[in-house]
Parts: structure tokens; sequence; C-alpha cells
């Protein structure tokens, strides 16, 4: 008998390492919870991938919920992300120290955003990291077209994974085909517009007649493009409806109507003119 289809095997990056398509992402969790409960939930719920950043406070938390779990650290994959303050050389990897050391280990390790000046100087030191075996791999965030251009022409490792802002309604289309051509895994953030378009009436309808709900639909239109995605509930019931997004699918006409979602909707902050 064949396996059941999935829209979410492990995505492969380019340097032979498996990622699972699907994480769970540790942004602002909501008050009144622990982000050491929350990714202990996360991982019960069955999530392999969790996405945290040195900004969001909670690195230490995670490394907690991690050996707390008692799965084997080589089913998991930790990503982490330096922030704008720690970019340069060697606050960079100063910074990876106090990542490492909160979490215990990092599978991946990005840039989170494009800092002018100090951006090449830090994927330098992230580079050096990736190259003495520190993370399996390396790759940036927030990057648009223009900021790849110039990381790609001084870079001695390319960066495997890009994590933007993706949704329908953000399709970032350009960005994908470059991405796409460069051998870049483009990684959605925010896939559920953080809630803001879950009750558009097209998704509604959508998500009806297909018997899934509107948030599973957003997850399937993105991994049908091919992408990894990390997304976020505080809800234990909601963590499992969006893990099992990837056990469906879409069909043509679904695919087509949320093609045209497009309304280049940004929730967080804007990269597309960044220096
Ligand atoms: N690299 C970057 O610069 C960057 C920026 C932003 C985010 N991220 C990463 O991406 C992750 C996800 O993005 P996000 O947290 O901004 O937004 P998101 O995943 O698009 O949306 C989260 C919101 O949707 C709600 N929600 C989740 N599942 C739902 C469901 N099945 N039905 C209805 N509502 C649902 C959540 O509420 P409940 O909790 O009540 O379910 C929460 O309010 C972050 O946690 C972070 O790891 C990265």
């Amino acid at each position: 008998m064949s396996a059941p289809a999935t829209l979410a095997p492990d995505v492969t990056l380019a340097n032979g390492v498996a990622m699972p398509r699907i994480g769970f992402g540790l942004f602002r969790v909501a008050p009144g919870a622990t982000a050491r409960d929350i990714a202990a939930e996360a991982l019960t719920a069955g999530y392999r991938l969790l996405d945290t950043a040195a900004i969001y406070r909670n690195e230490t938390e995670v490394g907690q919920a991690v050996a707390a779990s008692g799965l084997p650290r080589d089913r998991l994959f930790v990503t982490s992300k330096v922030w704008n303050d720690d970019q340069g050389y060697p606050r960079s990897l100063t910074a990876f120290e106090r990542a490492q050391a909160a979490l215990g280990s990092i599978d991946l390790y990005l840039l989170h955003w494009p800092v002018p000046e100090r951006r090449l100087a830090a994927w330098r030191a992230l580079e050096d990291l990736y190259l003495d075996g520190r993370v399996r791999a390396i790759g940036v965030s927030n990057f648009m077209v223009h900021h790849l251009d110039e990381l790609l022409a001084a870079a001695r490792v390319a960066p495997m994974v890009n994590q933007v802002e993706l949704s329908p309604f953000l399709p970032q289309r350009e960005l994908a085909a470059y991405c796409a051509r460069a051998g870049i895994v483009l990684t959605a953030y925010s896939p559920l517009t953080k809630g803001h378009r879950l009750a558009h009436p097209l998704l509604v309808e959508e998500a009806t007649r297909l018997g899934c709900s509107p948030a599973q639909l957003l997850l399937r239109w993105v991994l049908a493009q091919g992408h990894a995605l990390v997304v976020k509930s505080s809800d234990p019931q909601r963590m499992r409806e969006n893990l099992a997004a990837g056990d469906g699918a879409l069909d043509a006409a679904a695919l087509a109507r949320l093609d045209a979602l497009d309304e280049g909707l940004v929730t967080g902050w804007d990269p597309r003119d960044a220096p």
C-alpha cells in the first residue's frame, strides 16, 4: 500500500540536510503562557521544528522544553536567529555562543534582518560557524531580492533558507522564483496573516467546500507552492489542526482562487524598502 499523500514531506536543503516543512513559531506567546509550556505542547502535538530567535527572549525556555521532551535530539530541528544589534563579525559569533548555551544546540541559524553595513560581516560569522560544523545549516530572514543579490555576490556559502512573511495575500512571487533558482528554501512566516484574513469570505467558502478550516487552507496553499512554513498557536487543538494541514491536498480550483488574493499585505515589519 502506498504512503498517504502529504503536502509536507521534509524539505531537503541545498546541503542535503532534511528540515521539517511545517515548523512551530514562538514569537510572542500568549499572555499567561510560558514559552516552555507552549513549546512542550507543540512537541506533544507532533511538531518537530521549533522556530525561535534571540529577540523573542525565550531561547532558554525553548531549550528546556527540548531537553525535557525526551525526544532524541536528532529527531528535532531548532532554528534561531541573530538579532540586529548583534550583527557584525565578532558580535554575531558571541550571540551564537549565547544562543547555543540557551538552546543546547542549533540546527539552523539565521540573520534575522538585513541590517545595512553589518549584514555581510555577520554572514561571514555564520559561514564560519557552518564551516566549523557548529550548525547544520545557515540562512537569512527578511531578505528581499536586492539583499540576496548583494549577499550571493560576496558569500562563500549561499544561504540555505530565507524566512519571510508569505501567504496568499503576500505571495512574494518574484522572491520565490529567485530563491527557487538559487536553491534557497523559502520559509513562510505569519502564514495565517496573524489571523487578520482568516474570515475572508473566499477563504471561508473554499474551506467549507473542501471540508477544512480557513487556517488549513492558507497553510495548504503555502505548502502547495513548495515552501516551508512556521506557524504559531497557543491552543493545543489549533496546533494540531495546523500541523494536520500537511495531510490534505488542494484542488486546482482552490489554488487558482487563492492565487487571486494577492494584496501585498504585510502584517509585520516590511523589508521591501530596507536598504
Ligand atoms: N523572521 C521573522 O522576522 C518573523 C516575523 C514574524 C514571525 N516569525 C515566525 O513565524 C511564526 C508564525 O507567525 P506569527 O506568529 O506572526 O503568525 P501566524 O502563525 O500567521 O498567526 C498566529 C495567530 O493566528 C492564530 N491562529 C493560529 N492557528 C489558528 C487556527 N487554526 N485558527 C484560527 N486562528 C489561529 C493564533 O491565535 P491562537 O494562539 O489563539 O491560536 C495567533 O493569533 C512566529 O511565531 C515566528 O516564529 C518570524
